[in-house]
């Protein structure tokens, strides 16, 4: 990111281990460095003019409860601008958010990237609010009729490889 044009003072980095964190304060001496769990990442201040466009994480999300992906995807949302994304590495062919979390905080995942120049190859999901209506099917109880909102079938879009 840096290499891309990223100013490092305009970066926060989030790391649990103390060790990782010493490296990280050392490599990017103008960063932020914060030594915390990701899933607390709602407790996190901005100055009141800071404006967060983008989350990009490595985190192990395939490995964690289901309970705890959500704690971590809630919070930056809550500090994200409008149109700002979740961007996450994996190395599993499947989506590494729940479809359960992105139901729940209202998000659409989409990979975005694939690269198999990586050992294992590796692809990047970008997880963005869909500001689509969720989805009910209800039989109400009384009179037994049923109310059906729409909403895709599956909340993961385009997540299968293009063809190479
Ligand atoms: C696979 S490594 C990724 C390293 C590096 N961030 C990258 O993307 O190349 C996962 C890192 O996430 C950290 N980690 C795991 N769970 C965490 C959590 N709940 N909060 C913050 N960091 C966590 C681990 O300490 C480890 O350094």
């Amino acid at each position: 990111m840096i290499e891309r044009g990223v100013r490092p003072q305009h970066l926060t980095l989030v790391e649990y281990s103390q060790e990782f964190v010493e490296r990280l304060k050392g490599r990017f001496p103008g960063a932020r460095v914060l030594s915390m769990d990701a899933a607390r990442l709602q407790d996190l201040k901005f100055p009141p003019e800071t404006s967060v466009g983008a989350v990009v994480s490595g985190l192990p999300l395939l490995t964690m409860p289901v309970g705890k992906v959500m704690e971590i995807l809630e919070g930056p949302f809550r500090h994200l601008r409008p149109g700002g994304a979740f961007y996450q590495f994996t190395y599993m062919s499947k989506c590494p958010v729940p479809q359960s979390v992105l139901d729940h905080l209202d998000l659409n995942a989409t990979q975005v990237d694939r690269t198999f120049r990586n050992l294992p190859p590796a692809a990047v999901a970008v997880c963005a609010q869909s500001g689509l209506k969720p989805i009910t099917i209800e039989s109400g109880p009384s009179n037994g009729s049923t109310r059906v909102a729409t909403k895709p079938a599956s909340r993961i879009q385009a997540w299968q490889s293009p063809p190479v």
